[in-house]
């Protein structure tokens, strides 16, 4: 299969592209990816010359880029977004362009392509948020709170639009939280970490009791590629770890596992409208592809700490660019509650 993965150079992205190349010996792979803040070049170096591998510099509004790109391929898989929830607060104009209007320029040049298929990458925060009990599943109603989770749920309509409308061949997966290789440092996991390798404290937003289900990015590129190729049009498919933790909890661990102690959390203040709790019930799923979560949280906790331990240079090139800015706006002034 010829395959465009847009967002290609973003922390999912990235993983899927290894996985595809190494899982599927035979498909060819072409990244569409604007180089924002979140794209790093540096993650898919090692690809350069690679027979079944092209890059491609360039916005998913690109009309012209984007037709021509589809035009050449038998699939599209749509990673390309702005992801972080922090950032949509501060400024969800970029939001809305690319995961929105991005979309459905994308869907535009799938239709005049002679129906290419479209899988689309989405997120359990199209549902809202959770109380104690219940998870979300297929049948969940959208109740989008972040300006983030707001313009995820715009594409996922536009995607499901195009197939009742136009007959477009789509598919949708909505995941929860995704951790491992590659993620951004500006996500809870891959800050904390970092961090601590730092020896500085971890920010820990409001009472720390937020729940989020935990899924390493491996499996979730194993379900997106399961999708891709027996998903039936028009479906939509969750991903969960079936690991629900408290952002207390996921904290503890880390500490335990990296040596320190609870001295090392900053509790901070809240996120604003900060949801509190995500849960996948995936039973459809896993019946109709045979997919399940198979790397267990330690594992990929393990796993993961150990890949930012050895790629201290990957990390310490963001942490002291960019994005050094958007951290001290982000935490610079924000009240810190007493320990
Ligand atoms: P990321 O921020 O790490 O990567 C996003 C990538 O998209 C970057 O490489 C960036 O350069 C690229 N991009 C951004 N705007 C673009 C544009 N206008 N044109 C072309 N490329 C552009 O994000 P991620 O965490 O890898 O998430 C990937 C997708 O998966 C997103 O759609 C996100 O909503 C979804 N998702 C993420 C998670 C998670 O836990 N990270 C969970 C569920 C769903
Ligand atoms: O649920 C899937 C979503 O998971 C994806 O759609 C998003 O793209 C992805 O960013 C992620 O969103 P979250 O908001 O859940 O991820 P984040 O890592 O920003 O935060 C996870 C939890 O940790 C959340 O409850 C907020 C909390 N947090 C986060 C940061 C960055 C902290 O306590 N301190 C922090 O510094």
């Amino acid at each position: 299969m010829r395959i465009l993965v847009t967002g290609g150079a973003g922390f999912i992205g990235t993983n899927f592209v290894y996985y595809l190349l190494r899982r599927h010996p035979e498909d060819q792979v072409a990244v569409l990816d604007a180089l924002t803040y979140a794209g790093n070049l540096e993650n898919l170096k090692v690809l350069e010359g690679h027979a079944r591998f092209k890059f491609f510099k360039g916005d998913v509004n690109d009309r012209e880029l984007v037709h021509g790109l589809v035009g050449q391929v038998d699939a599209v898989v749509h990673f390309a977004a702005e992801s972080h929830v922090d950032r949509s607060i501060q400024n969800a104009a970029d939001f809305v362009k690319t995961n929105v209007l991005g979309t459905q320029v994308l869907l535009d040049a799938c239709r005049a392509s002679g129906n290419v298929r479209f899988h689309h990458v989405s997120t359990d925060e199209v549902f809202g948020s959770l109380g104690a009990h219940g998870a979300f599943d297929e049948n969940s109603p959208y109740d989008p709170r972040s300006p983030y989770s707001a313009s995820k749920a715009g594409a996922d309509h536009l995607v499901r639009a195009a197939w009742h409308t136009h007959g477009l061949p789509i598919t949708i997966s909505n995941c929860s939280n995704n951790y491992g290789p590659y993620q951004f440092p500006e996500k809870v996991l891959p800050l904390f970490i970092t961090n601590l390798l730092e020896n500085k404290k971890v920010p820990l937003y409001g009472d720390g009791l937020n729940v989020r289900d935990w899924l390493y990015v491996e499996d979730h590129c194993r379900g997106i590629d399961a999708v891709l190729r027996e998903g039936i049009y028009g479906e939509t498919y969750l991903f969960g770890g079936r690991c629900e933790r408290t952002n207390l909890e996921l904290t503890e661990i880390v500490l335990f596992e990296m040596g320190f102690g609870r001295d090392m959390i900053q509790p901070v203040m809240d996120r604003p409208g900060h949801d509190r709790r995500y849960a996948i019930d995936c039973t459809k799923t896993e019946q109709a592809l045979g997919w399940h979560p198979e790397t267990p949280l330690m594992e990929g906790l393990r796993k993961t700490i150990a890949w930012y331990k050895t790629n201290q240079e990957w990390w310490q090139r963001i942490k002291s660019g960019a994005y050094r800015d958007y951290y001290e706006k982000q935490y610079g002034g924000r009240e810190i509650k007493s320990q």
